[in-house]
């Protein structure tokens, strides 16, 4: 059933062979089949300097609107992270910092779903767990489950497909669940909507960094 909502899917490689390029190639044939618009993007159109406070005075960079402007046209997004010394990498810290940024600040209020795919037996999960923190503080709404694909270098077969057809089976019924929760999201407008960086604090216009509907 054709449901009316629209996902941004990337893989946080700039890897010709990405393993996670492969994973959200995977990703978007699921979420197409299940009657979902996907955009599929790479993280190449993302990219962006190492963050300046100094140097977003002067402009923000071009990478960082890019993934701003197709955050805001989506209702939910979908990040294929490798993990890079048992975290997230640099490049998805760093575009995540500059794209923090704007106001409105565009991951607040989106639903998530995090995938990683890597050689190991563990298949990247830790830097999973590193990278729902930034975005859960950003007012995103990271779903529960993350999928890791493991030996991701021997996963696919050779049309591109998950070799284990039990693994791709998981894969779908997880997606779809995450997708019903994004059009449930999308329906039910009074789901939460406003973000305060620093929720027990105590409240200070000269430092406070807040969204409400008013502010949005
Ligand atoms: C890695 N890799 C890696 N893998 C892992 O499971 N846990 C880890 O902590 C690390 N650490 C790490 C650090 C650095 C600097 C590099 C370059 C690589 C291996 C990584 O999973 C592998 O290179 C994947 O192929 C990266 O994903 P893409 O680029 O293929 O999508």
């Amino acid at each position: 059933m054709p449901r009316n909502v629209k996902v941004l899917l990337f893989a946080a490689s700039l890897r010709k062979e990405s393993v996670n390029a492969r994973l959200a190639s995977v990703v978007k044939s699921i979420v197409e089949r299940l009657g979902v618009e996907a955009d599929h993007a790479s993280m190449s159109d993302f990219d962006c300097p190492s963050y300046d406070q100094d140097a977003e005075v002067e402009s923000m960079p071009q990478g960082a609107q890019r993934l701003r402007d197709r955050l805001l046209a989506c209702d939910a997004f979908m990040i294929a992270s490798p993990e890079y010394n048992a975290s997230m990498s640099g490049v998805i810290k760093n575009t995540i910092d500059w794209v923090s940024r704007f106001r409105p600040q565009p991951f607040n209020g989106k639903q998530g779903f995090l995938l990683s795919a890597s050689p190991s037996m563990a298949g990247g999960n830790r830097g999973l767990w590193a990278l729902r923190v930034p975005l859960e503080h950003l007012g995103a709404r990271i779903y529960p489950d993350m999928f890791s694909l493991a030996q991701a270098h021997t996963a696919f077969a050779d049309d591109g497909r998950l070799a284990n057809e039990r693994l791709l089976e998981r894969l779908e019924s997880t997606i779809g669940c995450f997708l019903e929760l994004v059009e449930a999201a999308k329906h039910y407008p009074a789901i939460k909507k406003h973000w305060v960086e620093f929720l027990g604090e105590k409240p200070d216009a000269a430092t406070d960094r807040t969204e409400t509907a008013a502010t949005r």
